[in-house]
């Protein structure tokens, strides 16, 4: 084949799966077919210059630095949208759009999430991307063609029937960072690089880079929603348009996206979304409502800055403005103290706020903050509620300033500070706070799952002294727990049955329940896969642990120097007299599930979702995140998302919650 020839045809093949992986969410080859397929290209584009493109996908890992973005005038300008802020300023919307068309027919409205990201114009012609821009104050905004090239969602050229692309075409949505992959990026940056305080931050920092090549670099996606200028294509509803881009390989809000002419449906469908927020992979503020057919539109128009034929329907606040009352410092199982901010109690997307983590001394001081402050209180996805901003204006000047304290509030000890870390520790081992981390962790999910054992009930066992190590816990007698505040007998005799079964969890969970520092629960199971016994973990050496396959030096030199510790030896044996036998993890045969992928969503009625994962695990099956032709089953709950409708395209097995227990062979409730 010549080379040309070969280039298109790698070119081309790259691109598809590049949309198979990023848009479609079915990745079509493993990691190692892309990378010989991209190498190739590489090496035959370096030895063909002539046949240089740039619309290959190998420039999509970013180009050399710009000095400065250059402005660019919209075509047509980006619009804003009016907002509706309750159900009947939805209603409102659509007696609104009713009445101005003269007209009782219901209206077919489509309704989008409202995703909160940084808006971007696409211009294609010819089917080929040759421009992006931000949408800046709306008329004018900033060339960020380099970087978007990087974005792999992004189609360098519109794929689908040629006849069908219109000569030129401005296509607007919003560039957005996944929380999850936001997470984890953060949590990779030391303190000193600088962390970002949300995804949307990150993702405006990361498209505005001058160096495309540290954008290629983010996790960036985007989605498409909306037309600008267009040339040479008509264009006759929302749902035409969003059909046109999923034929052009262009990522739109599915499954998320719905229409209906019925007002009320609507409405429903957007308080469905506001609940089920947490559970899109992206931040959204809201939903938009939007009339479907675009001759209706026409007659509509726009206000000044706003269409008449769409609205922002706003998901109550996440932020809310409070006074710091005071900061509290709570002491965590590994003995790090962490001020604890407690709140003027302020309602926030549907709960009562009262307190909220301000991490540690750096961030205190980062924010400035001070008690008596008006504070900025944020609650995102499934995060603990946070301090992000202190309003200084509102400052009366009698606010004082926040000192860490140099004794550890529960026990008095004086506090250590390691020379590279900014937490203060409490280094008493007998520290009753640290004990009561312990315990909470020990009896955790993840870890020996003690049914019932909650904060507050292992707050009172620490406090009456009914517990004084973790091995007090499998000594608790029926009347010791009888007494305590919240229990009954019946509560009391399911606790010591939880308890009883905890003794045999699976060495994975229990090494892992030891609490030992960087050994979370991969490296607990890994380490469980090595070691036949605690014993035999507690005597091991660090060379004997960096040989194990993924275990390196830091996780080698803790689990030795925890076994260094005398207290920490005495403290498992305590365990292990106590009856603590955990199930040694058998070369996993004849499991139920063995070798079996499984994905869950939505709310199973009883179960939950941790304990569904850990069911599925114990026999052998393994829980992944997204549905793809190698899972084997789906497991559904209440409003399941996305996922039902691709596992059933693909034609996988869908159970639900007692589905899965018949399928381990455990009956319900067992
Ligand atoms: S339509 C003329 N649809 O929200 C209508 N906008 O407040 C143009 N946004 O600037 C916008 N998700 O950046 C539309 N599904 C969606 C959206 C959306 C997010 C942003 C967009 C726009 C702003 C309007």
């Amino acid at each position: 084949m010549k080379a040309r020839d070969r280039i298109e045809k790698l070119r081309r093949r790259i691109e598809e799966l590049n949309h198979a992986y990023h848009v479609l969410d079915e990745p079509r080859a493993s990691d190692a077919e892309y990378d010989a397929l991209f190498r190739e290209l590489q090496e035959l584009e370096a030895a063909h210059p002539e046949l240089d493109s740039e619309n290959s996908p190998t420039r999509r890992v970013g180009a050399a630095p710009l000095e400065a973005f250059v402005a660019v005038e919209h075509r047509e300008p980006m619009l804003s949208l009016a907002n509706a802020l309750d159900d009947d300023d939805i209603r409102d919307f659509d007696a609104r759009t009713r009445k101005f068309l003269g007209s009782d027919d219901p209206i077919v409205y489509t309704l989008e999430p409202k995703v909160d990201g940084i808006g971007i114009s696409l211009t294609y012609e010819k089917g080929r991307l040759v421009l992006a821009a931000t949408r800046g104050d709306g008329t004018t905004g900033e060339d960020v063609t380099a970087n978007a090239r990087t974005i792999r969602c992004i189609p360098l050229e519109l794929g689908g029937p040629r006849a069908d692309l219109p000569a030129l075409i401005e296509i607007r949505g919003e560039v957005f960072t996944p929380v999850a992959a936001f997470k984890a990026f953060n949590d990779r940056r030391s303190e000193e690089e600088g962390r970002y305080a949300n995804p949307r931050n990150f993702t405006g920092g990361s498209l505005r880079q001058l160096d495309s090549r540290i954008t290629a670099q983010r996790p960036l996606e985007a989605l498409f929603y909306s037309v600008g200028h267009v040339e040479g294509l008509a264009i006759e509803s929302q749902s035409a348009m969003l059909d046109f881009f999923r034929a052009w390989g262009l990522p739109v809000a599915d499954p998320y996206v719905r229409s209906s002419a019925d007002i009320e449906e609507i409405v429903r469908r957007h308080h469905e979304l506001e609940d089920g927020r947490d559970e899109v992979p992206y931040e959204i503020d809201g939903t938009v409502i939007k009339v479907d057919e675009v001759e209706l539109r026409r007659v509509l128009g726009s206000r000044s800055r706003t269409p008449r034929w769409a609205v922002a329907c706003k998901f109550k606040s996440r932020e809310a403005s409070t006074r710091l009352l005071d900061v509290e410092i709570s002491v965590g199982r590994t003995g790090a103290l962490t001020p604890v901010a407690v709140l003027e109690p302020v309602a926030l997307g549907g709960v009562t706020v009262s307190s909220a983590s301000l991490h540690n001394m750096d961030e205190i001081e980062r924010l400035g903050v001070k008690i008596g402050d008006r504070v900025l209180v944020e609650r995102a996805g499934d995060v603990i509620p946070k301090v992000v901003k202190v309003l200084v204006g509102e400052r009366n000047g009698r606010e004082r300033t926040i000192a860490m304290p140099n004794r550890c509030p529960a026990c008095d000890a004086e506090v250590d500070r390691e020379p590279d870390e900014v937490v203060l520790r409490c280094p008493n081992v007998s520290c009753p706070a640290k004990l009561k981390g312990a315990v909470q962790h020990f009896a955790s999910k993840d870890a020996l799952e003690i049914e019932g054992m909650g904060e507050k009930l292992v707050e009172q066992l620490v406090d009456r002294g009914l517990v004084k190590s973790l091995a007090d816990v499998f000594g608790l007698r029926f009347e010791d727990l009888v007494e305590l505040e919240r229990m009954g007998e019946q509560s009391s005799r399911k606790l010591l049955t939880a308890i009883e079964r905890a003794k045999t969890r699976p060495l994975g969970r229990v090494i892992f329940g030891l609490g030992i520092r960087h050994v979370g629960e991969h490296v607990a199971e890994i380490l469980a896969s090595r070691y036949p016994s605690l014993e035999a973990l507690l005597e091991a050496d660090e060379d004997d642990l960096v040989a194990v396959h993924e275990i390196g030096e830091k996780v080698a030199h803790a689990v030795v120097a925890f076994a260094h510790e005398e207290h920490n030896r005495e403290m498992v044996a305590q365990l292990i007299a106590a009856g603590l036998a955990p199930e040694v993890a058998k070369k996993r045969t004849g499991g139920a599930l063995d070798g079996k992928t499984f994905v869950i969503t939505g709310t199973l009625p009883t179960m939950g979702r941790k304990e569904a994962e850990n069911l599925i695990k114990r026999h052998g099956g393994k829980p992944v995140g997204s549905v793809s032709k190698a899972t084997d089953y789906l497991v559904v709950g209440e409003k399941p998302g996305s996922k039902l409708k691709k596992a059933e395209t693909l034609g996988v097995t869908v159970l639900d919650e007692d589905g899965l227990r018949r399928l381990v062979g455990e009956a319900a409730g067992g």
